[in-house]
């Protein structure tokens, strides 16, 4: 069997390089890539400011530099910048108790009335193992004057329209730094229906902003999201369907975690076998970004789509049953 680490498409890579040879530094500075990339994210978010920065992190960074206030974030299966992001900005933060990443409502609103937070910073898949019931946080969230941010980095092109959706969210940041759903190798975009949020991170913005290449490579890869994200939840839906252990089977998600008493040695043992051109998609837990239990999380979102068949995928399934020793 052979895996693939999931790259960007040669459309995208071709696109990159013609715009590298076109890009007149002197007089147009790339401004058409820059608005093209960022009208395909208002198409996609429905926001209708968006700001192309260079990394994920520089997104969550501009998204935090417009906060003085508190700060909740979940208390597992978050994405750690959000913590050491908070922490450069001196914002104080507070973990939301969370069913292993995924929020409750109703946990939520407890909070909220005790810790009178300015802004929730979520990804829209806890891990990317769960998705988080994002339409409902943010209805608490709007009500009590709390700003919902989703780090959508792993929800880009949800057809059903629940993720990465600015109905859903009062901002939205994504990484489309490798390997994403969007998968550029670089990049992040934030994106708001409310103009006002960016005059506070205006200088930010501006430093971290995107080169036009990266521009170009958004605009091109954005166009196969959805199919990659429908794929990957898809694949992980047929593994997770195998394994009574698997965290969340009932959710969607792009990462499969399945519940192992020694996480270190059959992730371990795991790497050996599932070897994806030298890279990893074997993540050991506990971990504050997937989850804060004893279980090995297979990354599927690093796989490339073409690793995605059913035949593939029993035979992943296979080596996890031998390592794991749950047949
Ligand atoms: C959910 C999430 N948000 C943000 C980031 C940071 O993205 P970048 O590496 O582009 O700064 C990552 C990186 O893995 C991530 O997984």
């Amino acid at each position: 069997m052979e895996l693939y680490f999931r790259k960007s498409s040669i459309a995208a890579r071709r696109a990159m390089c013609e715009a590298a040879m076109q890009i007149d530094h002197a007089s147009n500075r790339g401004f058409n890539e820059v608005k093209l990339a960022q009208n395909i994210i208002s198409e996609i978010t429905g926001h209708e400011y968006v700001r192309i920065v260079n990394s994920g992190n520089s997104a969550i960074l501009s998204a935090m530099s417009s906060f003085n206030g508190k700060i909740l974030i979940p208390d597992q299966g978050g994405w750690s910048g959000f913590k050491s992001i908070a922490e450069y900005r001196g914002l104080e933060v507070i973990e939301v108790p969370t069913e292993l990443g995924v929020i409750n409502p109703l946990v939520l609103e407890d909070i909220i009335v005790k810790y009178k937070p300015e802004a929730l910073f979520i990804t829209s898949f806890a891990g990317y193992i769960a998705e988080q019931p994002v339409k409902k946080l943010f209805e608490l969230c709007n009500d009590n004057n709390v700003i919902l941010v989703e780090d959508a980095s792993g929800g880009i092109g949800d057809n059903e329209g629940k993720l990465c959706n600015g109905k859903h969210a009062h901002v939205i940041v994504a990484s489309t730094g490798s390997p994403k759903i969007v998968n550029v190798g670089n990049g992040g975009f934030i994106s708001t229906g409310d103009n006002d949020f960016f005059k506070k991170s205006k200088f930010i913005l501006k430093t971290l902003k995107a080169d036009p290449i990266t521009c170009k490579g958004i605009f091109n890869e954005m166009s196969n999201a959805s199919s990659i994200l429908s794929k990957s939840v898809e694949a992980c839906e047929f593994i997770k369907r195998e394994f009574k252990s698997s965290i969340h089977a009932d959710k969607r998600g792009v990462n499969v975690a399945i519940r192992v008493d020694e996480p270190k040695r059959v992730g371990y043992l795991l790497r050996q076998k599932l070897n994806v051109e030298g890279r990893c998609i074997v993540t050991v837990c506990p971990r504050y970004d997937r989850a804060l239990v004893n279980a090995i999380c297979i990354e599927i979102k690093n796989l490339d789509v073409q690793c995605m068949e059913n035949d593939t995928l029993k035979e992943i399934i296979q080596i996890i049953k031998e390592v794991s020793g749950d047949i």
